[in-house]
């Protein structure tokens, strides 16, 4: 297994792919849960952690490592992570790694990885400096945007994120579901907001959840949960949620209303699937659709909607403890293109909304130019909208919506705002 994480690791941090397909990949030839789990906790805490496990082999290496050493790299930041932040029993977590060494044929650096992760043992580890790791244009986007909050945003980037889980409360209640939860022995706090979220500290796998199956509850950070209050749900509306999958919103509202007539639309056909998965799970039913929210012509039958949520494809800036890859991958380009995007979906699809509707805007992005950025200009250029107040409790009022920063509340950073037709 942790020859999977060396490889997995190596895939995204040096050939440029994807954390999520290599993963879930990687995950699909592991029969036990638990190794499932571990791989994943292991790859994410090497990429969260990854410019002091460079720090540290910079500074403990007689030679830099070279480009065909690679794997070696990526396996070393492994082990690293085991010992650094998961804390794991070292003896094992050392012998599985150097294990891990032979098993991909590097059997005569096995020496190399047991001489530095033993010394990881005696040793504290570099530490670089809070910036490090993150590219240039992000920094200065952060320096912009949010310049007193630059040292939390870089610190909650990093850290494990706790596990939210939301309560589906048609079929039980958050006593109750937290009852069950206890009996298993698992830790759990009910916290105020959302209302039908409760919060594992430490994550544990889907599997574990009882009644996950029959649809009891599913998995979801509190701040995307704060959507279904941002709409007033009425049995018989007409809803689109013009950005749905995997569909974890759609189900939520849902849960709220179960006679709400929705369209779960998305461009993405296989992730749409996923989208039917999950509604089948929960008992619900919306209508799915392959469609794309800037083209409504080739998809729309006229009829407008009562409520529309665009839950945008953004930079994902608020999610980085959840998609390390980012900070590897995300080129400064395709923030300008991204809000491009979201600026045309924002056009089309107020286009389809009844008089007196409403449209909510989210991202879980923390970059201003796809947030109240992009809704003062929407405002600026669409006079009958008009902006709406939101539940306080969430994060920040930018004047524009509303930013949660990451780590705030044990949440993911996420912006939303409400527009109503007049
Ligand atoms: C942030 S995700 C949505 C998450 C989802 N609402 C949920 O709660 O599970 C953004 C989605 O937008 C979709 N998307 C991107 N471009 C689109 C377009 N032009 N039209 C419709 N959907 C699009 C992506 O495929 C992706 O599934």
């Amino acid at each position: 297994m942790r020859a999977d994480a060396a490889r997995v690791l190596d895939a995204v941090m040096h050939r440029g792919r994807s954390l999520k397909v290599e993963l879930s990949t990687a995950q699909s030839r592991i029969d036990d849960g638990r190794d499932r789990a571990l791989l994943e906790a292991m790859v994410m805490a090497a990429l969260r952690n990854r410019a002091d496990y460079e720090a540290t082999l910079k500074s403990w290496l007689p030679r830099p490592l070279g480009q065909r050493d690679s794997e070696l790299r990526a396996l070393l930041y492994a082990g690293l992570a085991q010992l650094d932040v998961m804390g794991l029993p070292s003896h094992a977590a050392v012998d599985a790694t150097v294990e891990a060494a032979r098993l991909l044929k590097r059997t005569h650096q096995a020496g190399l990885v047991n001489a530095v992760l033993r010394r990881a043992t005696r040793e504290a580890l570099v530490r670089a400096d809070a910036q490090a790791g993150w590219p240039q244009w992000l920094l200065q986007h952060l320096h912009a945007d949010w310049p007193g909050d630059i040292d939390a945003i870089l610190r909650a980037s990093r850290v494990s994120p706790p596990m939210w889980l939301r309560v589906n409360h048609r079929k039980t209640d958050r006593d109750a579901y937290a009852a069950r939860l206890r009996e298993q022995g698992m830790d759990v706090r009910m916290p105020d907001h959302p209302a039908d979220a409760l919060l594992l500290e430490t994550p544990v796998a889907v599997s574990a959840l009882p009644g996950f199956g029959e649809g009891l509850v599913s998995v979801q950070d509190g701040s995307a949960q704060q959507i279904a209050d941002a709409f007033a749900l009425k049995a018989g509306m007409r809803v689109l949620d013009a950005c749905a999958a995997p569909g974890g919103k759609t189900a939520h509202l849902l849960e709220r209303e179960p006679g709400l007539q929705v369209i779960a639309a998305d461009i993405d056909a296989r992730r749409l699937r996923r989208v039917e998965e999950g509604l089948q799970r929960l008992d619900l039913s919306a209508q799915t659709l392959v469609a794309d929210a800037t083209q409504p012509d080739a998809w729309w039958d006229g009829r407008p909607f009562d409520a529309i949520l665009i839950d945008a494809p953004c930079s994902a800036t608020g999610i980085l403890r959840r998609q390390p890859d980012i900070l590897l991958h995300r080129r400064a380009e395709d923030v300008a293109a991204l809000a491009a995007l979201q600026s045309r979906m924002l056009d089309a699809l107020w286009s389809m909304l009844a008089t007196g509707g409403t449209l909510v805007y989210a991202t879980c992005s923390i970059l201003r130019g796809e947030n109240d950025r992009q809704i003062r200009a929407f405002l600026q250029r669409t006079p009958a909208a008009q902006l709406e107040p939101l539940d306080a409790a969430f994060g920040h009022d930018t004047g524009f919506g509303r930013q949660r920063l990451p780590g705030e509340d044990g949440m993911d950073g996420f912006f939303y705002a409400r527009l109503r037709k007049q």
